[in-house]
């Protein structure tokens, strides 16, 4: 994936995402904060009705069951989420023919929860997962492993440290945290899970960062 400047538009990203006759899975990776939320929408902008987003988020376990478990402060960490089901629905759409509803969930922030069947995918070719730990082995966590072969195409979403820290505090005290808060958030967990998801960079097919409004790809 090259251009003269290195710099890809959405367009030019979107383009070269295979829309054929059989459904074609793309996973967007990278640390929290990155933009892989941004870039997914951006690419189903571009992309029309042939596409849908389907997040990782929405397989958060519910609050209730972290609490149960005590482990509400470490939320967004590997096993703070539901990865066998999370593998078993992407497997679901790989074996579910095109016009076949499958539901899917997403995450609500304003209610910090997941919504259970939150979108509908039946007819899209393109589906755009995006999230955290796409490309775990079992060395780093385990459950995530089966993930990328259930993927066609694997993108890791970069950014810089300082980027992150700055996008991440901004959400948290956007959220209702105090400055404080807010600090303790993303240095004793937010940047923790985003040096272990590092660790799965090399995995992916291609490396992608911010510039401008395009995205630089190696
Ligand atoms: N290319 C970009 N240029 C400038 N700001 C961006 C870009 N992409 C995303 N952002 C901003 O960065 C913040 C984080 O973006 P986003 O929510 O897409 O990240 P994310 O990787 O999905 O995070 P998480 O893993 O926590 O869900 C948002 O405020 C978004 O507007
Ligand atoms: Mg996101």
């Amino acid at each position: 994936m090259t251009s003269a400047s290195g710099v890809l538009s959405v367009g030019e990203l979107a383009r070269r995402i295979p829309v054929g006759r059989e459904r074609f899975l793309l996973g967007i990776a990278g640390p929290p904060g990155a933009g892989k939320s941004t870039l997914a929408q951006r690419l189903r902008d571009e992309l029309g009705v042939v596409a849908v987003v389907a997040p990782m988020d929405g397989y958060h376990l519910r609050n209730e069951v972290l609490r149960a478990r005590g482990a509400v402060a470490r939320k967004g960490e590997p096993d703070t989420f539901d990865a066998a089901g999370f593998v078993a629905d992407l497997r679901l759409l790989r074996d579910t023919p095109l016009g076949v509803p499958v539901p899917w969930p997403l995450f609500d922030r304003a209610i910090d929860e997941p919504t259970p069947a939150g979108t509908i995918i039946r007819d899209e070719r393109v589906v755009l997962v995006e999230g955290n730990y796409l490309l775990l082995t079992d060395a780093e966590a385990p459950g995530w492993a089966p993930v990328r072969g259930l993927l066609d195409e694997c993108w890791y979403l970069d950014a810089p440290r300082p980027v992150l820290t700055e996008r991440l505090l901004d959400r948290h005290t956007a959220g209702g945290r105090t400055p404080d808060e807010a600090h303790l958030k993303v240095t004793d967990s937010d940047l923790r899970n985003a040096d272990l998801i590092a660790t799965s960079r090399h995995r992916a097919d291609h490396i992608l960062s911010a510039d401008g409004s395009g995205y630089r790809v190696r």
